[in-house]
């Protein structure tokens, strides 16, 4: 097991469109690195993780859909691969959200409430559900993720540029 460095935005890796794992790439290398996911999300701590946040490009996310990033029971952590949204509610949710590859940030953001997604576990078995609230908003989050988005991407140009600047302000005073 292994804490892993994650990304900050704005980087190359986190606004790229993360590729699908094949079938020839579950196994042993693959879980380990859903384990050192898991582990750099609670200890981050976190309630979300997508593989690029860690330099992975492929569709690889683990949430905690417990909410609670004190917790690091692992019945509570879900691992999803190649995760597709199959529908989507009309109803929507306002969520206050943070990201780990987003530090000192949060924004608003409107998300489906409920979601039905179908993904791979770290094993290739297709599973499928239902996500609504805290969930479905993680989820809806982390896939941001896996197609090159970040909350700095769902910003306005002026709050995100802003963000940049005082952030690289703060890594030159850090040296
Ligand atoms: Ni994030």
């Amino acid at each position: 097991m292994a804490i892993l460095p994650i990304l900050e935005a704005p980087h190359p890796v986190l606004s790229a469109k993360a590729r699908r794992v094949e079938m020839d790439e579950f196994g042993s290398e693959l879980s380990t690195l859903v384990t050192d996911m898991a582990e750099t999300m609670y200890a981050a701590p976190g309630v979300g993780l997508a593989a690029p946040q860690v330099g992975d490009g492929r569709r690889i996310l683990v949430a905690n859909l417990e909410g609670d990033a004190e917790s690091d029971k692992e019945d509570e952590l879900i691992v999803m691969i190649n995760p597709v949204i199959l529908e989507r509610s009309t109803e929507m949710i306002k969520w206050d959200e943070s990201c780990l590859s987003v530090p000192e940030y949060d924004l608003d953001v409107d998300r489906h409430l409920r979601i039905h997604v179908e993904w791979q576990d770290v094993s290739g078995e297709h599973k499928e559900g239902w996500f609504e609230e805290f969930p479905s908003v993680v989820l809806q989050h982390e896939m941001d993720h896996l197609d090159g988005v970040t909350l700095l991407d769902r910003s306005s140009r002026l709050k995100r540029s802003r963000y940049i600047s005082k952030r690289r302000k703060r890594l030159r005073e850090r040296g």
